[in-house]
């Protein structure tokens, strides 16, 4: 079936298929509590994050949205108790060697973004062959942040800028904000149209500072391990009836 077959046969009627985001980024917020809530060890709400991650993927690419961006780990997530650090990265690195052939097959394209650095070692080597094996897919644009702080990505670039600027090779007064943007970790994506928070709380959390500045926000106390597809249909329904006018004048 084609993209577009999938497209008209799975959207909810409700929705128009001409006014859905291009680019979908999401915090991710509440497996902890989701889990606690049922007196069951808060790893088994990042495990059940997971299935609600891939759901969301296939979601946005049978409804024919280009790009999901996740919230995966923050800079500030180190500051958890080590084990679940601990198993969050393990999470992560399974997730990955398990995943990349459906990937494959499903055309995701996937990116990691952040401080990739100083993440376990056998965790980089798994993420390095996830971009590099999916560097030629053409389907859905599959972001996540791992290790991943607003002001830190913003700060990197200032001083990859500044490094320019001192050796000579660029004049101050050619930085403005395209050239801004492609010394970010997100220079090949186009800035996420809808951010969606679950679990209710009203912030950004460091997300993506510079790059959801126009995106519409959406925040749902649905915990995070049951954000499904009706969830996802009541953020697209609200999308649909904002008014986007990126500081200008009503459009209608
Ligand atoms: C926030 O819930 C969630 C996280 C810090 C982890 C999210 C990660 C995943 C769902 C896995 C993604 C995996 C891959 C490979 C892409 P919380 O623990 O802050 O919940 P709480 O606020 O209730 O404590």
């Amino acid at each position: 079936m084609s993209a577009k077959q999938t497209l008209l046969r799975t959207l909810p009627v409700d929705l128009d298929p001409a006014r859905l985001p291009k680019h979908v980024a999401v915090i991710m917020d509440g497996n902890g509590r989701w889990a606690q809530g049922r007196g069951l060890p808060r790893i088994v709400g990042h495990q059940r994050g997971v299935d609600a991650l891939k759901d969301l993927l296939r979601c946005c690419d049978d409804w024919g949205i280009e790009a999901l961006t996740a919230y995966a780990f923050s800079t500030e997530n180190w500051g958890r108790p080590l084990e679940e650090v601990d198993f969050l990265m393990t999470l992560f690195e399974r997730v990955l060697r398990q995943q990349l052939r459906e990937m494959m097959e499903e055309n995701v394209r996937i990116r990691f973004v952040g401080n990739l650095e100083t993440l376990p070692p056998s965790l980089r080597a798994e993420i390095d062959r996830a971009m590099e094996e999916t560097v030629h897919n053409t389907g859905i644009q599959f972001t996540v942040a791992t290790n991943y702080g607003g002001r830190q990505e913003i700060v990197e670039a200032c001083r990859a800028i500044a490094e320019q600027v001192k050796r000579g090779e660029l004049d101050p007064a050619a930085i403005d904000r395209e050239l801004f943007a492609r010394h970010l970790y997100t220079v090949e994506l186009d800035d996420p149209d809808l951010l969606i928070r679950t679990s209710g709380e009203m912030r950004i959390s460091n997300f993506l500072l510079w790059q959801v500045a126009y995106a519409e926000l959406y925040v749902t106390d649905t915990l995070w391990p049951e954000f499904d597809r009706e969830a996802f249909r009541q953020a697209l329904l609200s999308y649909q009836q904002r008014d986007r006018r990126f500081g200008k004048v009503a459009s209608r």
